[in-house]
């Protein structure tokens, strides 16, 4: 019997992708591609793509609710849109963004609500942002049994911290992030996503982890990168440097949008090929 190809991209297996498929890609220096997803059909094209990892992000704030940062979005918004996902898959691990204020209390809070994510969702992991100070969130977790991807660099739920989007771990900063991954590891993260970095800095923190760092704006040595959907297809009014988009899907939509207005105003749709006859029976 042929041996099965298990590369998280480009391989044969299609059962859902699991932590330990991840560990072993890291182990074999393989890179692979992970994004964001909120709906069910545009899931399920991801996941026929062989996208081995989809993440449900609160990036969904801005791109499905139209808010200016990530803050507001809530547990309760994002269970729907992870469970659509969930559905719309068959091989992908579904990762689940923990929103602001859900796990920062305690590390109660965070079991609490990554316990509805697994339960009322079906997602397979969650992610986290911070560093030291959500340490004892990712042991309580990890010792649950929920799988936990960590987020430094730019995490944009400290936007106002911050003091806006901008590059972060430049001098003792990077020394603090690189200390920050080393913890999250030595907690039992399985993966840790690096946003908004210096190269050089990202290249040591994957040199240094056994698990896989995934980047966005942080540089090619990476194990893996992300990037939010809508930004790589080109539906995104406005990207940062670090995007690069590989369609333009807002012409296209906006061309399509403009075709069937027309064509409804000039009575053009439907014609007859669109209309039912008295002996029609199938849609
Ligand atoms: O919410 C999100 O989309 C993210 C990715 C950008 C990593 O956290």
């Amino acid at each position: 019997m042929a041996q099965q190809d298990e590369r998280l991209y480009g391989g044969s297996s299609r059962r859902r992708v699991t932590v330990r498929d991840i560990a072993a890609a890291k182990a074999r220096g393989e890179k692979w591609p992970m994004l964001t997803a909120y709906d069910a059909l545009t899931a399920g094209i991801f996941d026929q793509a062989g996208i081995p990892v989809l993440l449900v992000g609160d990036s969904a704030a801005m791109v499905v609710y139209g808010h200016d940062t990530t803050i507001p979005v809530t547990v309760q918004d994002l269970l729907p849109l992870t469970a659509a996902v969930v559905r719309g898959t068959s091989r992908a691990m579904v990762v689940a963004d923990l929103p602001f204020g859900s796990y920062q209390e305690s590390a109660g809070a965070a079991l609490a609500a990554a316990t509805r994510f697994l339960k009322e969702a079906g997602a397979h992991a969650v992610k986290l942002e911070g560093g030291r100070r959500v340490v004892h969130q990712v042991e309580e977790l990890v010792a649950a049994g929920v799988p936990v991807m960590a987020h430094l660099g730019l995490t944009p739920q400290s936007v106002n911290a911050f003091g806006g989007y901008r590059v972060q771990g430049r001098g003792e900063d990077g020394e603090r992030l690189l200390h920050d991954a080393k913890l999250l590891e030595a907690a039992g993260a399985f993966s840790v996503v690096l946003e908004c970095v210096p190269a050089s800095l990202a290249a040591q923190v994957t040199d240094a982890l056994s698990i896989p760092t995934i980047g966005i704006g942080a540089g090619p040595a990476c194990d893996a990168q992300v990037l939010v959907w809508q930004d790589m297809a080109g539906l995104s009014p406005r990207t940062a440097k670090f995007v690069k988009k590989y369609a333009d899907l807002a012409t296209i939509l906006r061309d399509a949008a403009s075709s069937f207005a027309d064509e409804v105003a000039g009575g053009a749709f439907p014609d007859e090929d669109h209309s039912y006859r008295l002996s029609s029976t199938a849609i």
